[in-house]
């Protein structure tokens, strides 16, 4: 949600910019702008649209300079336009302030400043705060303690850069509630939302906290509170590759994530599966292990994709672990004063580790007593930091909105806990374990046979690209995989579609069933096959086109379904795992064929750090 990066140096300051904006292009991507300290002067530019226009309007030479902020945006107050995008600029323009967040009482702000004066050119909250830092500066004289004085003024969220043309030397940050992190260079130093912006250029990297403002000069930076008390900060060193965050010859990064999924798989279980004992190695959970094994509860919570890896879990653990557990969306988990006792503990998932209504829930259940546990995809992203454990899913950097390889791994990760806590419960048999042990190593190589041979589905895509709706439906454990599949064809290629229990259709869904609707069944060989069977037929009956996901050209199905898509088979509890990989692809090769642009859909970000 919004990009933020900055740069103070030696060196032009512009190429960065740009180049780290494009890499934060995931965040938000209606508009983008960059403001330029040169000669004294502040030179800001700023366009509506991708990165790629601001780069083509912004003239080169006259913007060389050596330190500068930049922008790239996700509308949240005031549409998508010149005027609105960031950097905003304080009245007597020596003021350039870029903003993520939301400054909720911005209106109060804004309507105290016009009486004294001051002139507002866009809708948007950040202005309220750039030239409430101005007046302030009235007061203090200098721009560090006037930023200090306006944060103590604002509600809400704020990562923020802010650079004066009287001050030319430095660069002021802040945080509360959107993640920043500064990067610690060789006499230079950057301020970014994460580290893929400036990965090329440093990987020692600090992460401000919230209530944190940090001042960056060529030197050194310092950081502190927003009340003037000195914080000594440890340097991190970041450990992805610059190809990790490339598409690497691939068309988009969505058609590289997913082709990914077997190596991304490998990775997050490497270590962790002790096929000799039937057991999970989770280092994150060692010092938690009691309050898991006494846990009477377990609640997911977790936003978009994120929630459909919890709802999965929730059937891996009542299964195996035989422990209650309870899945609720972030969002509404902590507007409703949930009931949450010390005995309960929660699992945040979040591949970002950043989402504001995860965080939120974090904190609202830290607030009554639970513990709090993170699956998180960003190591050392502010879900990771808080939570009192937990265990990172090492998909590696995921760019493509929509969100493919870090669910795939979400679902391996909550196999592992799963195995875990059963075992330590006695809940399943050292056998059953093995077998589990088994099956997940045995994963990446099902996972690429499904890769190896897409040009069936791409055949399928054509022949429904044009379709307005779509239905999926799911039993058990791949109702979360229908929702899913769903969810990844609405978001990159905006054609409407509903995941459903295959057996609740008949209670609504059904009524649109006609010839024109593609209904996509995932109908594995497991517990559920002959119900499942018996809904396609339901779906045929109505002249329904029926895709169906198997595991082997069974007569039955093959002779009903307009199409059969073969995947191979695991065991029921990892077979999510499995019959999602197709579900990406058809979603992927549908929105390449309709012409969108899968990678950046419109109006979504890939990390929303505002409620
Ligand atoms: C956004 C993204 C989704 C993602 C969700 C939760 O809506 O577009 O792809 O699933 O946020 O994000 P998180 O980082 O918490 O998993």
């Amino acid at each position: 949600m919004c990009g933020i990066v900055g740069y103070i140096g030696s060196k032009n300051a512009l190429p960065m910019l740009l180049d780290g904006l494009k890499r934060l292009e995931y965040r938000g991507y209606d508009s983008a702008g960059v403001a330029i300290l040169r000669d004294g002067k502040m030179l800001v530019q700023k366009k509506v649209g991708k990165v790629s226009e601001l780069e083509k309007n912004v003239p080169q030479k006259d913007f060389e300079g050596t330190i500068g902020i930049g922008h790239t945006r996700w509308a949240t107050h005031g549409e998508p336009s010149d005027i609105n995008s960031h950097p905003h600029t304080s009245n007597d323009g020596t003021i350039s302030m870029i903003h993520n967040g939301i400054i909720e009482n911005y209106q109060a702000i804004k309507t105290k400043l016009e009486k004294l004066g001051y002139k507002f050119k866009s809708a948007t909250d950040t202005e309220a705060l750039v030239i409430l830092i101005e007046e302030m500066k009235k007061v203090s004289g200098d721009l560090e303690t006037a930023v200090r004085l306006a944060l103590r003024q604002v509600e809400g969220t704020y990562g923020i850069a802010v650079v004066s043309s009287q001050e030319p030397d430095k660069i002021i940050a802040a945080r509360k509630g959107s993640p920043l992190i500064i990067g610690v260079g060789d006499d230079e130093h950057f301020v970014a939302s994460d580290a893929a912006a400036i990965i090329p250029y440093t990987r020692q990297v600090v992460y401000l906290e919230d209530g944190e403002i940090a001042v960056l000069s060529r030197q050194k930076f310092e950081t502190k509170t927003i009340d003037n008390v000195g914080k000594v900060k440890q340097i991190h060193e970041v450990t992805f590759d610059i190809e990790e965050i490339e598409k690497g010859g691939f068309d988009h990064f969505m058609l590289k994530e997913i082709m990914e999924q077997p190596e991304t798989i490998r990775n997050s279980m490497r270590g962790r599966v002790l096929l000799e004992d039937g057991n999970a190695k989770l280092s994150g959970l060692n010092d938690v292990m009691l309050l898991l094994e006494n846990a009477q509860r377990i609640i997911i919570t977790a936003c978009g994709t994120s929630w459909h890896a919890g709802l999965v879990g929730e059937y891996m653990l009542e299964q195996y672990a035989k422990v209650p557990v309870e899945v609720e969306y972030a969002s509404e988990f902590r507007y409703r004063n949930p009931i949450i006792k010390p005995t309960d503990v929660l699992f945040l998932i979040s591949q970002s580790g950043e989402t504001a209504d995860t965080l939120a829930a974090l904190r609202e259940a830290k607030k009554k007593g639970a513990s709090v546990l993170g699956v998180c995809n960003v190591v050392g992203s502010t879900i990771a930091r808080e939570s009192q454990g937990g265990v990172y899913i090492h998909a590696g950097p995921e760019i493509g909105v929509a969100s493919t390889k870090a669910f795939t791994s979400q679902l391996v990760v909550l196999s592992l806990v799963t195995l875990l806590i059963s075992r330590q419960r006695n809940a399943i048999s050292v056998e059953t374990a093995k077998i589990m042990c088994k099956e997940m190593l045995d994963l990446p190589n099902k996972i690429q046979k499904i890769l190896e041979e897409t040009s069936h589905i791409e055949s399928i895509a054509e022949e429904f690209k044009d379709s307005n709706n779509f239905l999926y439906l799911g039993r058990g454990l791949n109702f979360p995989v229908a929702l899913e599949g769903a969810l990844k064809l609405k978001e990159i290629s905006y054609i409407h579609a509903e995941g459903y229990p295959a057996a609740e259709m008949k209670h609504g869904p059904i009524a649109l069933i006609d010839e024109n609707m593609p209904v996509v069944v995932i109908a594995p060989k497991d517990s559920t096959y002959d119900k499942i069977i018996s809904n396609i037929q339901e779906v045929k009956a109505r002249k329904g086109k029926v895709i169906a996901i198997v595991n082997d050209d069974d007569p039955r199905i093959k002779s009903l379904a307009d199409h059969i898509i073969i995947v191979p088979q695991t065991i029921d509890i990892l077979s999510p795992i499995v019959n999602v990989i197709p579900l990406q692809l058809l979603a992927y090769y549908i929105a390449v064929k309709r012409g969108c642009n899968v990678d950046q859909p419109r109006n979504l970000a890939k990390s929303v750090t505002v409620e």
